[in-house]
């Protein structure tokens, strides 16, 4: 399997990256035949869209002539990691209430018209990367999902709209919430039965 391990957070003790490597380390126990592309956005952030790209993606033509083809070489590149993994695990934290600024900046990279977002006959966009699976590994101080929600959810449901657009559905998200509040060992007996039932779901599909 490939597997693309990306990690959003910049701290080092972070718990988002703990739980990343927890999903992946189970997944790859799925498979006897696993590879590894890594991708640290927290440790080294790619950079936002600058004029050079926002003018590229806006010149369709220039685009598909080649003109442009090194302003978009970045994006390129990140896509291409998209499109040859089986499955992709996302660590991050939740930052004033939704992704942190260096995901935002990969997923302005990856959602490109003509390139991952289509047009269809009928004039509604399509996705064109193929469904896989992609487990957001989410560290929360607060809490902001499920039944314990005390603060407004402008994560998940915007991750799965952005990853939606471009043609993947099955997105799972896993995450560890109460960081601080909750010491460090009820946060990982968090992970690690988040992370169980991940398994047991997987293995029941
Ligand atoms: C700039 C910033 C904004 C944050 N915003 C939120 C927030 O909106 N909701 C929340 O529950 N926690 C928030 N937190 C807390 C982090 O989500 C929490 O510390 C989490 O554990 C960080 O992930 P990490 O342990 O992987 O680094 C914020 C932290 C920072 C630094």
């Amino acid at each position: 399997m490939n597997i693309l391990h990306i990690d959003c957070s910049p701290r080092s003790n972070s718990y988002s990256r703990k739980l990343s490597a927890l999903v992946v380390h189970q997944l790859k126990s799925y498979s006897s035949s696993n590879f590894i592309t890594r991708r640290d956005l927290g440790r080294d952030p790619i950079p936002h869209v600058d004029e050079l790209y926002t003018t590229a993606i806006s010149a369709p033509q220039e685009l598909q002539d080649g003109v442009l083809t090194h302003a978009v070489a970045q994006s390129e590149k990140l896509i291409q990691e998209l499109e040859s993994s089986d499955a992709v695990v996302i660590g991050t934290p939740v930052n004033n209430f939704t992704v942190p600024s260096v995901l935002k900046a990969w997923i302005d990279n990856v959602l490109r018209m003509g390139r991952t977002i289509g047009v269809n006959e009928q004039g509604e966009k399509v996705g064109l990367i193929q469904d896989k699976p992609v487990y957001f590994a989410i560290a929360s101080g607060g809490f902001f999902y499920g039944e314990k929600a005390k603060q407004p959810d402008f994560m998940t449901p915007y991750l799965s709209a952005a990853l939606g657009c471009i043609g993947i559905k099955s997105v799972e998200f896993i995450p560890v919430q109460g960081t601080a509040f909750l010491s460090k060992d009820e946060v990982m007996e968090q992970a690690d039965k988040l992370v169980l039932s991940m398994h047991q779901s997987k293995a029941q599909a």
